[in-house]
Order: C-alpha cells, then sequence, then structure tokens
C-alpha cells in the first residue's frame, strides 16, 4: 500500500441499528478531536469510514460494492480515499475483507474504534491495519467528551448479547453481554446534557439486562440508573431500547408507573407468535408469556405505546403458524414495529435447518404483516387527534414558522402556529393535535417553551 498524506477530512457512513449510529457518531468526535474536519456536503472526504451492518442479507456484498464505488470516484477524481471498514461486518469479515479488497487501509471492530487514530497514522505511511479485539469498556474511556448533540441524544449502556437466537449474528459480532458501569454513565448523561441533549435514549443490544452498582454500591438493574438520570434537571425525558422478554424485572415496569420521564414507550420484540417457532429460535418466552408482560406494563402506565420486532418466514415455520403472529399483532395493538424476511446468516444455526421457506412465500407474508401493522400505527395516530401533547422540539420543518419534534409516544409531529417563533430546538411545546398519518401527525401549538 502506497504512503499518502493524512487525512484532512473524513466522512462516516453508518448502516446499522441505534448503537451503530452511536458508534458513528462517537467515531465522528474521535476523529474531529484530532484535528480531521468533516467533509463537507458534496465533497470527496480523505477518509471514508463505512460504518456497516451484518444483521440481514446482502450486508456483506453491500460492503464490497461501496468499497467500488469510492475507488472508482477516486479515480476519476485523481486520488482515492483512505477506506476503514468499521462495524459488524469488519468483526465478522475483517480478514477476508482485507484479502479481497486492497483499497481498504483499516478494518475495526465496533468494540476496538478508539484506536482509529493510531490506526490511520499507519495507513499514511502505508501499512494496513486489522483491529476486532473486544475489550469492552476500554474503548468508552479512550474516547473524547461529548460536546455538541441533538436534542435527542443516544447513551449506549450496554453490549453484546448471551442470547444466541438461532438466527441471529449479534451474540458473534458484538460479544457478550457487558455492562457499562453506573458512575461513568451518569457522568456521560450530565455532559450529554450539558451539551444540549433534553431526552437520552440509553441503548443496548439487551438493554435491560444492564446491571451495576449506584453510589452507594447497591446492586441496581435498569430502572435504578433510569431513576438515577432523572434527576438531572435539565433532561426531560428518558427512553430505553431495545429490550428482551427474558430480562424484563419488576423493578423496571414499576418504573413506568412512578418515574415521570421515563416516556410511555416500549419496544420488546417478540419476532413470531407461534409457541413452536419462538422454541426453534430459541427465545425463552412464548406468544403468552410475552402477551402477560405486556398487561404488566400496561397496567403501569395505561397509555404506553407498544412496539415490536418480527420475522416472517423462520425456516419450517408453516401458514397456520404464520397465522398465530397475525393473531398476536390484533391482540397487542402495536404503535410501531419492524418486520423483516428471515436471512440466512453464515454461522448461524438456523441457516443450515431443513424446510427453509420459499422468498416467494416469505414476500407474502411480509405484506399481509406489514399492511396489519400499519393498520394498527395509523389507528394508534388516529386516537390521538383532538388530543394536547407535549413536543419536543427537534428542527425546522420544510416551511417557515414550522418545526418538527416527537410526541411522548415517539411520534413525529409537525406544528405551526403564530408563535412558533418563539420556539427553539431543544424546547418541550404544548400542542394541540389536529390531524394524523401513517408516519407522522400534525398540529397547532398551543403554548412555547418548556411547557
Ligand atoms: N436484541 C434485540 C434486537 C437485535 S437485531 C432483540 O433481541 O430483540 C434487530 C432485529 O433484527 C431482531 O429483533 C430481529 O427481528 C431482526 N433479525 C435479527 N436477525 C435476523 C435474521 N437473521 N433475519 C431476519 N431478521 C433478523
Ligand atoms: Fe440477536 Fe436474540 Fe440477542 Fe436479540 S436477543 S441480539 S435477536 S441473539
Ligand atoms: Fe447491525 Fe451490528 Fe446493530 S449487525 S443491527 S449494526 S449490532
Amino acid at each position: 500500500m502506497r504512503q499518502s498524506p493524512p487525512p484532512k477530512t473524513y466522512r462516516v457512513k453508518s448502516f446499522g441499528c441505534q448503537m451503530n449510529v452511536y458508534d458513528g457518531e462517537r467515531m465522528a468526535e474521535l476523529l474531529a478531536e484530532k484535528g480531521i474536519a468533516p467533509a463537507r456536503d458534496g465533497d470527496e472526504a480523505d477518509l471514508v469510514v463505512l460504518n456497516t451492518c451484518h444483521i440481514r442479507e446482502k450486508a456483506v456484498q453491500k460492503v464490497y460494492s461501496d468499497i467500488g464505488r469510492l475507488v472508482k470516484a477516486g479515480e476519476e477524481a485523481g486520488r482515492t480515499p483512505m477506506i476503514a471498514v468499521a462495524g459488524c461486518v469488519a468483526q465478522a469479515e475483517g480478514e477476508e475483507i482485507m484479502a479481497r479488497a486492497p483499497a481498504v487501509s483499516m478494518v475495526v471492530g465496533p468494540q476496538a474504534y478508539h484506536r482509529l487514530p493510531e490506526m490511520i497514522e499507519r495507513a499514511a505511511e502505508g501499512e494496513r491495519s486489522t483491529d476486532t479485539d473486544m475489550p469492552a469498556i476500554a474503548k468508552f474511556d479512550a474516547l473524547p467528551e461529548r460536546r455538541r448533540v441533538a436534542p435527542g441524544a443516544f447513551l449506549t449502556v450496554q453490549e453484546g448479547c448471551d442470547k444466541f437466537c438461532t438466527y441471529c449474528v449479534v451474540p458473534y459480532t458484538r460479544g457478550a453481554e457487558i455492562s457499562r458501569p453506573f458512575r461513568d454513565l451518569v457522568a456521560e448523561a450530565q455532559r450529554l446534557v450539558e451539551a444540549g441533549a433534553r431526552e437520552i435514549t440509553l441503548l443496548g443490544q439487551n438493554v435491560n439486562a444492564w446491571s451495576g452498582e449506584d453510589n452507594a454500591d447497591r446492586a441496581v438493574g435498569l430502572d435504578g440508573l433510569i431513576r438515577e438520570l432523572a434527576k438531572l434537571p435539565e433532561l426531560f425525558r428518558i427512553r430505553y431500547t431495545t429490550s428482551h422478554p427474558a430480562d424484563v424485572t419488576d423493578g423496571l415496569i414499576a418504573a413506568h408507573g412512578d418515574v415521570e420521564k421515563l416516556m410511555p414507550y416500549l419496544h420488546l420484540p417478540v419476532q413470531s407468535g407461534s409457541d413452536r417457532v419462538l422454541k426453534a429460535m430459541n427465545r425463552s418466552h412464548t406468544a403468552e408469556s410475552y402477551l402477560r408482560l405486556l398487561d404488566r406494563f400496561r397496567e403501569a402506565r395505561p397509555d404506553i405505546a407498544l412496539s415490536g420486532d418480527f420475522i416472517v418466514g423462520f425456516p419450517g415455520e408453516t401458514d397456520e403458524e404464520f397465522e398465530e403472529t397475525l393473531k398476536l399483532v390484533d391482540e397487542v395493538r402495536y404503535a410501531a414495529a419492524f418486520s423483516f424476511k428471515f436471512s440466512a446468516r453464515p454461522g448461524t444455526p438456523a441457516a443450515t435447518m431443513e424446510n427453509q421457506v420459499a422468498p416467494e412465500v416469505m414476500d407474502e407474508r411480509l405484506q399481509r404483516l406489514q399492511a396489519a401493522l400499519d393498520r394498527h400505527r395509523l389507528s394508534f395516530n388516529q386516537a390521538s387527534v383532538g388530543k394536547r401533547c407535549q413536543v419536543l422540539v427537534e428542527r425546522r420543518g420544510k416551511l417557515p414558522a414550522q418545526w418538527l419534534g416527537k410526541s411522548p409516544w415517539l411520534q413525529s409531529v409537525h406544528f405551526s402556529g403564530p408563535e412558533a417563533k418563539d420556539t427553539a430546538i431543544g424546547d418541550i411545546v404544548r400542542v394541540m393535535l389536529a390531524e394524523a398519518g401513517p408516519n407522522s401527525l400534525s398540529g397547532r401549538l398551543l403554548q412555547s417553551a418548556h411547557a
């Protein structure tokens, strides 16, 4: 590999879940701290970080085609950018990428990206490097402080997964479950708030598996952390995602009833409504035990909005078993959801199971499931019409005096009104909701500033 001048500008492209987005933000902050500036829109960057996701199909092909595109554009412009492959594909396929793509200068896993600056220096000397170690906590200690963030910020509290659902790559790409220390998290939350955050979403592959020791050295779960963060005066809202049914505790359910800043929203993936399929997936719950858990959340917080993840076409899934998923969806009436066709991931047990479902069958099931989920989402949104609600202002809308924000139930809300010019990003305002669509609501500003 040739020597090249140290990069002056960077671009980080994130392709995955919210934790992947969080990692992308932290990498960007790290590069900025080292004096590398973000490339302006439309400009070629000297360094491109592909922050990849491995969860479903074509992840690897996509990385190779992105690399190919960067090389081609670089050749046309007379200079190829330095390319770093980060994220979960880097973790899973790092060596292969290094062997197949000579244009890649470095491969860095999700637990090792604090070492990017040294790797960039080496790349400038013409040396390629790979780092897919998993030292976990070391990464967070080595990252710079948070300086300026949007009103809605992410905070990774837990990483990794020990659940080994038979279809999933996360336990392999992110490693075993680890919890960041309570004190570190309270300190990072404080800095996020100082940097402009008004809502913090606590992130983890199994966020409710988080555990730690509070300031009095008492063992606490995620609810203990939430209760501590709720004491930060300038923090208005707390959310968490993604939770696993097996790690739900009485304390977490209770927190939804008595911590006012904890928003009435729960993303609790179920994957399927069929107990046979759930067992084959190695999920530790049944459809019934999942529904009873939701009852308890609804008892603690009757207006809680529910969200889930679904996989259709898991190997061996019959028409009847798929119907059970539709039945569960109609029973829960989700406010939001993500649904996917089963994707055979290399190295996972489900990839080699017999009775793989035909693609046409998966397509048809996905369409039917999404139609049902869309129907429930629209009726959830329509039920908000005519109500007043608090909105966290996130950005300006396209029209003058129009703003965009989020309701407590994570709905996007557009609003405008005569007083809207006094509104500022990061305010909590009161809005009268007037119209609902499948993806957003619109309304009229009632009262500005910290209503
Ligand atoms: N830890 C979370 C979610 C992790 S991945 C949980 O267990 O709920 C996000 C979602 O991607 C999963 O909930 C699942 O619905 C989907 N997913 C994961 N692996 C998949 C695969 N091989 N094929 C299709 N969807 C998958
Ligand atoms: Fe994947 Fe299951 Fe772990 Fe979620 S709980 S990350 S789906 S293995
Ligand atoms: Fe993708 Fe890794 Fe997240 S595989 S979904 S980026 S944990």
